[in-house]
């Protein structure tokens, strides 16, 4: 299973001072060593955490096969020309508001089905595999196979959040929605508010192929360092 590490929140960290330290970069690096199999990087536009220039960095690493960099970002004009220029592997479409304090839902394809088709093609052209952040609807699951992404990416940030009965049934949805949208042919990724405790059900998913986590690795790195919370996601992943 693909483990992809979200390091926005050790740019978060760097932001909070405006220091040149924690480096993402390098935590990039380390939890490659560790056994990541890709990295995540957020370009929010309002530049909270990851900044133009670590983007870049990452990306140059990506072209040189350093790394597999998957390029989250909200479906704006602005945010498509970067990845056009930088051509990172993937790029995952989230909705985004200024307000949130994190992503709080799956993007609505459905309802913007012009706008994301010509989005996802621009995208298409410049090499990126693209994925589409929604929720595990069937509407959702079938408009991001109409407007042709190759990729889905589940909101479990709902699941990480509920606990009894509503738990078991967004476990239930996630289950349903990866086993449609692999029927349909769509790659299913799944992400958000996972963590140590939380994701054994996800890697029980056989449809899952990947996981984005990061803001449990952060959390836990303060304690046990990146390298060790990287190996420990990756040793619960194991099938
Ligand atoms: N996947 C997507 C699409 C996200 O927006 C985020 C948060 O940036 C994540 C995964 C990772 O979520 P978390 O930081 O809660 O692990």
């Amino acid at each position: 299973m693909h483990l992809g590490v979200n390091i926005d929140h050790i740019a978060t960290l760097r932001q909070a001072r405006l220091t040149a330290y924690p480096c993402p970069i390098q935590a990039a690096k380390d939890c490659l060593e560790a056994g990541a199999d890709g990295i995540t990087a957020h370009l929010r536009e309002d530049r909270r955490h990851i900044q133009d220039k670590d983007m870049e960095t990452l990306a140059a690493m990506a072209k040189a096969g350093e790394l597999h960099l998957n390029m989250e970002m909200a479906a704006t004009d602005e945010m498509v020309a970067i990845a056009c220029k930088l051509k990172p592997q993937a790029v995952c479409l989230v909705p985004e508001s200024r307000e949130e304090l994190t992503t709080e839902g799956g993007l609505d394809v459905a309802g913007h089905l012009k706008r994301m088709t010509d989005v996802v093609a621009r995208l298409n052209d410049a090499g990126c595999a693209v994925s589409m952040f929604i929720d595990p609807d069937r509407k959702q699951i079938e408009a991001s196979k109409t407007i042709e992404a190759a990729v889905i990416e589940l909101h479990t940030g709902h699941y990480a959040n509920y606990v009894g009965d509503k738990l078991q049934a967004e476990l239930t949805n996630i289950q349903n929605g990866a086993r449609y949208a692999a029927e349909l042919g769509l790659v299913v990724h799944a992400g958000h508010g996972l963590t140590l405790d939380n994701t054994k059900p996800m890697v029980a998913i056989s449809e899952i192929e990947g996981l984005n986590i990061g803001h449990a690795i952060v959390a836990d790195a303060l304690f046990v360092g990146i390298k060790q919370a990287t190996a420990d996601f990756k040793v619960l992943m194991q099938r």
